[in-house]
């Protein structure tokens, strides 16, 4: 999708700085996405009007996070790619509250925290991507949810067309899920956390990051785990069972390390990966009777 001049020119006067025709793949986690022009903004304030803009010349747009659990259509893509103010997301301390931007990146607000003695999301450390995101998918690991902690959230509602307030309370945050709207964007949040010292957040960081080390494939091209656990259930468990590791679709495979983690080891497309994802979920359905719901987001086109 691209951008007229005309519309490039009043998106520069509101500070959205236009990139054309970006390769997505070098946005995502897992390598794999087409091209798509990409407008960067400056200030939340603006999203209102620039949303306008958008809809008044019928250009579809969707919000990229961290890029770390969405896997993105090959080639042309029929929609633009806008990113939140990233050069140095705010984050705060007040007490016990936190104050930080959604794009702000989710293991550097747990240890910005955690040196201001406010801890509870060391399970979060390793979980790859931006606050928004983790916000918008309710992230977790390790017994711990970032949801439990939000006290706020600062967001646009595209159904009002206006940057809102909502207050934890209103929001639902269940496993891998939450209440927001699917065109909701995430700008600020503020979390409350307990206190604890610095050095045992740490200790409990290590271990942590320890068990991701020993059990995760983390220096290869992933978007963390493909399925979402069925209830009572373990995807990895019931995948590696069936001897699905190492199993492949071009350059899409499991991961022999951890069979919910399906890994590009070279140049895998969304097809492979999409193949790769329909055959293991058969598999699993024809074994065990349950049909796995994915965990990482597919932007269809
Ligand atoms: N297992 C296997 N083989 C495998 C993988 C796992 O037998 O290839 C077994 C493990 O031995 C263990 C059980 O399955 O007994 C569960 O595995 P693990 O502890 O690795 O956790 P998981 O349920 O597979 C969940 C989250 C991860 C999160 C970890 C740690 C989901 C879908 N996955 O994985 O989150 O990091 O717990 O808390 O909820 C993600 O959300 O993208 C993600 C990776």
């Amino acid at each position: 999708m691209r951008i007229s001049e005309k519309l490039g020119a009043r998106l520069q006067e509101l500070g959205v700085e236009l990139r054309p025709s970006v390769p997505l793949s070098e946005k995502t986690s897992l390598g794999i996405g087409g091209s798509t022009d990409q407008l960067l903004l400056r200030k939340f304030e603006t999203i209102p009007e620039v949303m306008h803009l958008l809809a008044d010349e019928n250009i579809p747009h969707r919000f990229l996070g961290g890029g770390t659990n969405v896997l993105i259509a090959d080639g042309e893509l029929p929609y633009v790619v806008l990113h939140l103010p990233t050069s140095q997301p705010g984050m705060r301390v007040e007490g016990s509250a936190a104050y930080v931007d959604a794009a702000a990146d989710l293991g550097g607000m747990v240890t910005f925290c955690a040196k201001r003695d406010l801890g509870g999301m060391e399970g979060l450390i390793g979980v790859p991507g931006s606050v928004g995101g983790a916000l918008r998918m309710n992230a977790g690991a390790y017994g711990t949810q970032i949801g439990s902690y939000v006290r706020e959230v600062e967001l646009y509602r595209a159904s009002t067309g206006k940057l809102e307030t909502l207050r934890g309370d209103d929001i639902r945050f269940d496993y891998r899920h939450t209440s927001f709207a699917p065109d909701d964007v995430m700008l600020r949040v503020k979390l409350e956390l307990p206190s604890r010292p610095f050095k045992e957040i740490l200790a409990a960081i290590k271990v942590c990051n320890e068990k991701r080390r020993a059990s995760q494939p983390l220096n290869q091209k992933s978007a963390g785990c493909i399925f979402k656990n069925p209830p009572g259930g373990s995807a990895g468990r019931m995948i590696d069972e069936l001897g699905l590791k190492s199993h492949r679709v071009g350059d899409a495979m499991v991961s022999d390390r951890h069979a919910n983690f399906f890994v590009n080891v070279a140049n895998a497309t969304c097809a492979d990966m999409l193949r790769l994802i329909d055959e293991v979920r058969e598999r699993v359905r024809v074994t065990y009777g349950i049909e796995l719901e994915n965990e990482v987001i597919f932007w269809k086109n």
